[in-house]
């Protein structure tokens, strides 16, 4: 499973990328605007700099919502790098978009994705991924893992290329329990990668550890 960083911080990045780790990055308008870039310009830069230093897929979204706007923005976004993968929204313009991407030879990350069918009609159009929220599907009282687990099958059932890109990934747990279910990538916050080291067994064998040697060797 490859593990994405949900983030467009580029220090928060590299302290994954240096565990030798990670495999891409995905952003969006909303972690752009946290890392204070604005302005077509510095978002481009932006992209450009990440598309640099992560040898994997880093996923660049699109603002327009219109059929022309996302083709327009997102031919200009994948012209910056190979691994510039082009986000787009599930709506009915952006599903047209993929699919005219796809015979130009854009990938595509379509996001935003709360359905089984919604994955399904995304991957018929020529998504290279498809990005299931899954935090925000536990966030109204459903069981957002369940969704992965659908995507999955229908996907297997058909030797569908796309891959499933587990999103709005919050915990160690919700890690775990795509990785069962087979999903292809989790994208999380750094810190929920950097988590998954942690037991606390393992700090109290390592402290036992130590402590017997040093009684013996000092
Ligand atoms: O990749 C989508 C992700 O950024 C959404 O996460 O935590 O805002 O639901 P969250």
């Amino acid at each position: 499973m490859k593990f994405f960083a949900d983030t467009a911080n580029l220090a928060q990045i590299l302290e994954v990328h240096a565990l030798g780790v990670l495999d891409g990055v995905t952003t969006n308008p909303s972690l752009m605007a946290k890392e204070g870039i604005k302005g077509e310009e510095n978002i481009l830069a932006h992209y450009a700099l990440l598309a640099r230093e992560v040898p994997g897929d880093i996923s660049a979204e699109v603002i327009s919502t219109d059929y022309e706007g996302i083709l327009r923005e997102g031919r200009k976004l994948a012209k910056i790098a190979d691994n510039i993968v082009v986000k787009v929204p599930m709506i009915k313009e952006g599903i047209k978009a993929i699919s005219t991407f796809k015979n130009e030879g854009i990938r595509t990350n379509c996001t935003l994705i709360f359905s089984a069918g919604q994955a399904l009609i995304a991957a018929k159009a020529g998504a290279s991924y498809v990005s299931p929220f899954i935090g925000r599907i536990d966030d109204i009282s459903g069981e957002g893992v369940q969704l992965i687990a659908q995507i999955v099958n229908i996907f297997s059932n058909f030797g569908m290329e796309t891959e499933v890109l587990a999103a709005s990934v919050r915990h160690t747990l919700h890690i775990v329990q795509c990785a069962e279910l087979g999903a292809d990538v989790v994208t999380c916050p750094p810190s929920v990668i950097l988590q998954l080291i942690n037991h606390p067994l393992t700090d109290i064998g390592l402290e036992k550890f130590l402590a017997d040697h040093k009684k013996l060797n000092g």
